[in-house]
């Protein structure tokens, strides 16, 4: 089973996620990272860390069609069997999909469907809401839609700031992210 990360910005998921395969607690080969932006940090880490990675920004005059089949044609170049993403903050669509049929989840900072978007921490905090938390799911064409895998919740009491808020949800995603791809992955192993 071969697999990517897809990521557009700081990339501490993905470098989770590496530490993990590197740990062989992923029984499956991470081909490489892909990012829609060339500025993204998870570049650097990747570079970093010798990891292959591949950038393709969408030109403006490009529709998201003519996009996802230069990534599908990437990606299937490469061989790569499913989909991680790790703030990847574009929205898959069909032509993507199509191509990997329930082999793509992301990983999203709050309890969905709660939250979905951009600022699913800050919006949760902004809130003052009771729980919050974090939510792995199967990816579909919506924004954080798709069937829910896993859940972790935590009580937003114990946390006084935002960033506060920010560090233990990212300390979370890093914990059960790479869990929830080594079940994904061995789930697709006895296909
Ligand atoms: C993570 O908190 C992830 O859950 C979130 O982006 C952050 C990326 O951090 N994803 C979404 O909000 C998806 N809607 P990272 O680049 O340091 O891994």
């Amino acid at each position: 089973m071969r697999f990517a990360v897809f990521a557009s910005g700081n990339g501490s998921n993905f470098e989770a996620i590496l530490k993990a395969v590197k740990r062989n607690e992923i029984s499956a080969e991470l081909v490489c990272l892909f990012s829609d932006k060339s500025t993204s940090y998870a570049v650097q880490r990747a570079k970093d860390n010798g990891v292959p990675y591949f950038i393709l920004e969408k030109e403006s005059k490009q529709t998201k069609e003519e996009y996802e089949t230069k990534l599908v044609y990437l990606m299937k170049k490469e061989k790569v069997d499913c989909v991680v993403l790790a703030g990847y903050m574009r929205i898959l669509g069909k032509t993507f999909l199509t191509a990997y049929p329930n082999r793509v989840i992301n990983i999203h900072p709050s309890l969905l469907p709660n939250f979905p978007g951009k600022y699913g921490i800050k919006d949760a905090f902004d809130r003052g809401v009771k729980k919050t938390g974090i939510t792995i799911h199967q990816v579909d064409d919506g924004i954080d839609t798709g069937p829910i895998i896993f859940q972790k919740e935590i009580e937003t009491k114990d946390f006084k700031t935002l960033e506060e808020l920010e560090e233990k949800i990212h300390e979370l995603e890093h914990k059960y992210y790479p869990i929830v791809i080594e079940e994904f992955v061995r789930e697709l192993m006895t296909e």
